[in-house]
């Protein structure tokens, strides 16, 4: 098969990531016999470094061209002091609006070969396999008024949560659908003791519930649940929640898992193209010292493969060598503990094409 794939590697590490994806890929291609073929396009800092604009036209129209879409991360102390329009995180949530992508999936699973350099003790996370559905397109990171404001001569600041009903309904009503070939349990993450947005998701959640007899439906507060997620993580089978929660609680279920540089995404809209990332940043901490861990990007390429082209034997071939090279003990510094091969980026990418 022919797949053309729009590459977005973004700031920081996010360009050292992808092109262990790529690497990866192009293994694939040759073990499979089929045709990658790669265009590169900007977004974030480097963008605006570039063109003066964190999403330059060329690079949505890129990705409109393509079948699917691969971002590294963005951002950087570099951009922070940089107007509220041109922060390189402008980028990212532009192209997900832009490209519709309403509903990000996050699944987070366990690795045996990892549960020594968890901070948890294993037979709480042992057996975990949850798969987070953040809605991504609404709520506070979009609506508006956002901006810094005067209150009887006093500095003051407002943000939006805004969300119309159908776009609750179509994230809410895919979570249903996943969790059928899952575990048939939803879990719906809100505050609807305080906020009026999540005690209209509840009902929307009620309401498709009447459609999927077959799934049991459970609400859950934000808090509880973030408390929920470390003391007994194996209830978890579907969480489903609005923008900012999904954010906050996916970067918490990674520590599940061993690192946030272990957690892929898919980013997926009605009509495609889906976006592939990982659901780390561009950890200026680490950059340019090879140490980044590539694995949530080839784990996102892999959900690539199997989402947006159909190729569940090669996907579970990527993650099958991922999976290996765990086992054999090599580890980039996030995840390294004693008696293991501590890895660069590039050597850890090397093993895995090696495996492939
Ligand atoms: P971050 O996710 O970049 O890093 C958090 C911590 O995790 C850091 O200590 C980092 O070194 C570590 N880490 C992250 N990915 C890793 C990997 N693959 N391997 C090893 N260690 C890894 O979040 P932070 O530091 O809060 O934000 C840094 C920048 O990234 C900011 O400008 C932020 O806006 C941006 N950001 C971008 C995102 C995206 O592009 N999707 C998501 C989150 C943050
Ligand atoms: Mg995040």
């Amino acid at each position: 098969m022919k797949k053309r794939i729009a590459v977005l590697p973004g700031d920081g590490i996010g360009k050292e990531v992808v092109k262990g994806a790529i690497e990866v890929l192009q293994a694939v291609g040759e073990r499979f016999g089929h045709q990658f073929h790669f265009s590169y396009g900007k977004i974030g800092g480097s963008a605006f470094d570039a063109a003066g604009t964190p999403l330059p036209d060329e690079t949505l129209e890129l990705c409109k061209e393509s079948d699917a879409v691969m971002l590294g991360a963005v951002g950087g102390p570099k951009w922070d002091r940089q107007p509220p329009h041109l922060r390189p995180e402008k980028g990212l949530l532009k192209i997900r609006k832009e490209l519709n992508l309403y509903a990000n999936l996050r699944p987070t699973q366990y690795y045996s070969s990892l549960s020594d350099t968890s901070p948890l003790k294993n037979e709480v996370i042992e057996g975990v396999d949850m798969l987070m559905v953040r809605e991504l397109t609404g709520g506070l990171y979009f609506g508006k008024p956002s901006e810094r404001t005067q209150q009887n001569g006093e500095d003051a600041v407002v943000d939006t949560l805004f969300y119309q009903k159908e776009e609750m309904r179509r994230v809410i009503k895919l979570a249903f659908e996943l969790a059928r070939s899952r575990r048939a349990k939803v879990t719906s993450v809100d505050k609807a003791n305080v906020l009026e947005s999540s005690r209209m998701w509840r009902e929307v959640a009620e309401d498709i519930a009447k459609q999927y007899p077959d799934v049991a439906l459970e609400h859950m507060l934000v808090d509880n649940a973030a408390m929920q997620m470390i003391k007994n993580p194996k209830q978890f089978d579907v969480v489903v929640t609005e923008n900012m929660f999904g954010d906050i609680l996916s970067d918490e279920a990674s520590v599940l898992t061993g690192s946030l540089g272990m957690l892929p995404s898919a980013s997926i809209s009605e009509n495609g193209p889906y976006l592939y990332e990982p659901i780390h940043g561009s950890a200026p901490d680490i950059q340019g010292k090879n140490a980044a861990n590539p694995i949530a990007m080839i784990l996102s390429a892999a959900m690539m493969l199997r989402l947006s082209f159909g190729m569940e034997e090669e996907a579970e071939a990527v993650e099958n060598a991922v999976n290996q090279v765990l086992e054999a003990g090599y580890r980039t510094r996030d995840i390294v503990s004693f008696g293991k091969k501590v890895v660069t980026t590039t050597e850890m990418i090397e093993e895995v094409k090696a495996t492939l």
